[in-house]
């Protein structure tokens, strides 16, 4: 019987349930879906970064059979859907009106039979742009007299969009004034993009007959997105159901709404006939969310080897409109998290931001809201610091760490790190590295001349977001919501409010209610993605699942077991005070043979419950976090130069993790593999540039490259366990460290081969071409 058998609940490497219909090509996504009368939609985007529209003729493309209709902005204006806020609070184009503000924007949307006829159509729009010079980059965007991009916006008179601050100014200006050494580094992570292998897309079907706008899209928060198209469409919000099927990956791309969902919905609802919007990749890469493109500034105060103060300035390039994915109240995300993994007692942050020609966005690419820029700067810092001084970067970072006695920290920019031990973690990377051994054939090979480098970075994040009196997505508390039921034959359904988009979440989200009610998870079925049919909560990103949906459905379950509890003492005739659970049973302390099982309970709790009480056993949790959690880690990264061209070659990458208690090992592995690749390729590879005009550079995966198995390195993996003491389990999310502490690692370690020479920085993507200038900088080319 069931509750003898171990329970594969927290802590076993389960295997992926999802599997058995992703490998067999059974996956349901968006673009499965096809639905009767069901017409599709293309758009032309603009060829202009910047332009004044005089005028649109569709008159063509509309006589072409096969069209049903031509969306411009004008038609949407007509509807008051032209501009829908962003969740940063700013205003976006659904569709140009006035100017294009980026090349690739959405100018006008063809519906039509086929996909094919709708294409052509595009083709027949005749715009008459005007063209105006296009600004690519923040500094240009706030020197005087720059053009005014976001002009239509009342009392908009140049392209400044925000500035913000985080810590205390004074104490760090002191801890400078006070300090014997500075160390400062410029450094700009550039613009990347999450390139999900599934794109953006939908199918709207808003039904003439009962007005209900049935919306399947690629949603990674599908519950505020149905609240954001109540207030963007102005339809009642039970009117609207929003369904996220299977998705090919999301990493931050799908949390934003674009206007493929916007223009669809309203394409169906003005036509009365299911719309689908596929995007292709092109479009994906120019025009959705982007991910940092931040212009950074650090300055370290140190005395002797402490560091007393951090100073940071930073520019950001928003792109044309303030979309960006963050917590209301933190226009620059969660970037204070700048001081990272070390106790510096003064710390001050200054963000400005700009609207310059380029698409919108601002995605937390699998990082929670600015971590990554952040844990990027920080480790940067260190690590020229410690250069600076004469120190080895791992002993300078151990002497600097937060040390494990003084958790709860609060950090000077104001969080509250919840646990740690960055030097246990270090400390095993190290040694499955063998560091001692590597620096000494570090030395020995440049007597050769030979180049190796080794690059570290001590990285802490902060995920979970976030407590619902301080973080905000578009004014909506940042909860989740975990519906449990039992049936009566023991079997059990989980509903989520958040949405998997690969990590796994059918298969662990059931190890914790197994955990709990000692049920086995193949008898869990995990429900995601369906607002009609799954409790509110604002979704999946910034590794948020575990630290938010996790701990809620351990709460319902407990406050499940506690029914089932009340149901034991009645079937054993026994007190509750006198029963103890073990192993999915109730049993009476000293009479281990008086026991009764889950499955025992679940029936009774529909055939017979004590006096009383109400029939069933289901429950529904809310769980608003009280704080959020800090996984950390160390990540250590061999790599060998060729001084002949600058190519570099990663010869080890060992990660050490730790995101306090696992449910799965083996998804969790999977999780820092997946991130590291990511990491590697941020590093080495991957940057969505522009040239002088703001034409994208980047728009394809021939020019955007994605890192393959054939230049992946191999991961060696290792880790410590320090649990959240404020989670109910005490997991931590792991989904994005990897992507978030993995790049400073790899530049680290090329910087590390050519540091002896007086080399400090390599920006990113870190090419053969900027290895083999700095070569050349250092006497060191061949
Ligand atoms: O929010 P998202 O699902 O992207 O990230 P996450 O909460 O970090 O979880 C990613 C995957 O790893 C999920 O399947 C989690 O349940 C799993 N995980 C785990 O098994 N143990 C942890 N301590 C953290 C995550």
């Amino acid at each position: 019987m069931a509750a003898t058998e171990e329970i594969r609940g927290v802590g076993h490497s389960v295997k992926r349930v999802e599997d058995a219909r992703f490998i067999r090509g059974r996956g349901q996504y968006f673009d499965d879906i096809t639905l009767p009368g069901m017409l599709h939609l293309e758009f032309l985007r603009s060829p202009f970064a910047h332009a004044r529209i005089k005028s649109i003729d569709a008159s063509r493309a509309q006589e072409l059979p096969g069209v049903v209709a031509v969306v411009t902005g004008e038609l949407l204006a007509q509807h008051n859907l032209a501009w829908m806020p962003t969740l940063s609070g700013d205003t976006q184009a659904v569709l140009a009106t006035d100017k294009v503000r980026f090349q690739g924007q959405e100018v006008a949307g063809v519906v039509a039979e086929t996909a094919y006829i709708a294409k052509d159509a595009i083709e027949l729009i005749d715009v008459d742009y005007e063209p105006l010079p296009a600004i690519t980059s923040p500094q240009q965007a706030l020197a005087k007299g720059a053009p005014v991009i976001r002009d239509e916006k009342e009392g908009q008179t140049d392209n400044h969009i925000y500035h913000w601050e985080a810590g205390d100014k004074e104490a760090t200006d002191k801890a400078f004034a006070e300090a014997d050494r500075v160390v400062e580094l410029d450094t700009f992570y550039p613009r990347c993009h999450p390139a999900p292998l599934e794109c953006c897309g939908c199918v709207a079907d808003v039904n003439p007959a009962t007005g209900k706008a049935t919306i399947y899209m690629t949603s990674q928060a599908p519950h505020a997105h149905r609240t954001l198209f109540a207030l963007v469409a102005g339809l009642p919000e039970q009117k609207i159901r929003i369904i996220s099927p299977d998705l090919g990956g999301g990493f931050g791309n799908k949390v934003p709404i674009y206007p493929g969902y916007v223009v669809a919905t309203a394409a169906s609802l003005l036509i009365g006939r299911p719309v689908k919007w596929v995007e292709d990749r092109t479009g994906n890469l120019i025009s959705t969310g982007f991910a940092r493109d931040y212009h950074m500034h650090g300055e370290l105060a140190l005395k002797g080897e402490k560091i007393t103060g951090l100073r940071v300035r930073l520019l950001s390039d928003n792109g044309a409109f303030f979309s960006d994915a963050q917590p209301t109240r933190c226009k620059a995300g969660l970037f204070h998290i700048v001081t990272g993994s070390y106790d510096i007692p003064a710390a001050h942050v200054e963000t400005e931001g700009a609207y310059t020609n380029k698409a919108p966005g601002g995605v937390a690419y699998r990082c929670s809201f600015r971590v990554t820029e952040a844990s990027y700067l920080i480790e940067r810092l260190v690590q020229t610091a410690a250069y600076e001084i004469g120190a080895d970067p791992a002993e300078f970072r151990r002497s600097n760490f937060i040390k494990p006695e003084q958790f709860p920290y609060s950090s000077a920019t104001g969080f509250e790190y919840d646990s740690g031990d960055y030097g246990a973690a270090m400390d095993l990377a190290l040694e499955k590295l063998g560091y001692e051994e590597l620096r000494r054939e570090q030395a020995e090979a440049r007597k050769e001349g030979k180049l190796i480098g080794i690059g570290l970075a001590s990285f802490t994040e902060v995920v979970g977001a976030g407590h619902g009196a301080e973080y905000q997505i578009a004014g909506l508390r940042m909860n989740d919501g975990a519906e449990l039921r039992i049936h009566p034959t023991g079997k059990a359904v989980l509903k989520l409010s958040v949405k998997s988009q690969g990590q796994g979440h059918e298969t662990t989200f059931a190890q914790i209610v197994a955990e709990e009610l000692g049920l086995q998870p193949e008898d869990i079925e995990v429900q995601e993605g369906d607002t009609d049919n799954t409790p509110y909560g604002l979704g999946t990103y910034a590794s948020r699942s575990t630290p938010v949906s996790g701990a809620a459905t351990a709460m319902v379950s407990r406050r499940i077991r506690s029914k089932a509890k009340k149901i034991a003492a009645h079937l054993l005739e026994a007190s509750e005070d006198d029963l103890e659970w073990e192993d999915g049973r109730f049993s009476v302390k000293g009479a281990p043979e008086k026991s009764t099982t889950i499955q025992d309970i679940a029936f009774a709790a529909y055939t017979n419950v004590p006096e009383g009480m109400e029939d069933g056993l289901e429950g529904v949790y809310y769980y608003d976090p009280p704080n959020m959690t800090y996984p950390f880690g160390t990540y250590a990264v061999v790599v060998e130069i060729d001084r002949g061209t600058g190519a570099w070659k990663v010869r080890r990458v060992v990660a050490v993790d730790d995101c306090g208690v696992r449910i799965n090992p083996m998804i969790v592995e999977g999780q820092i593999m997946g991130g590291l690749t990511e990491g590697f390729g941020i590093a080495a590879m991957q940057l969505i540039d522009f040239d002088e005009d703001g034409n994208c550079i980047g728009a394809n995966f021939m020019d955007y490259l994605l890192p393959t198995a054939w230049e992946t390195p191999t991961f060696e993996l290792g880790e410590t366990v320090t649990p959240s003491p404020h989670h109910p389990i005490g997991a931590k999310g792991v989904g994005e460290s990897a992507t978030v502490g993995s790049p400073a690692a790899f530049v680290n370690a090329v910087v590390d081969a050519l540091a002896h020479a007086g080399i400090r920085n390599l920006e990113m993507p870190v090419t053969s071409d900027k290895v083999w200038a700095a070569l050349q900088e250092a006497n060191l080319a061949e």
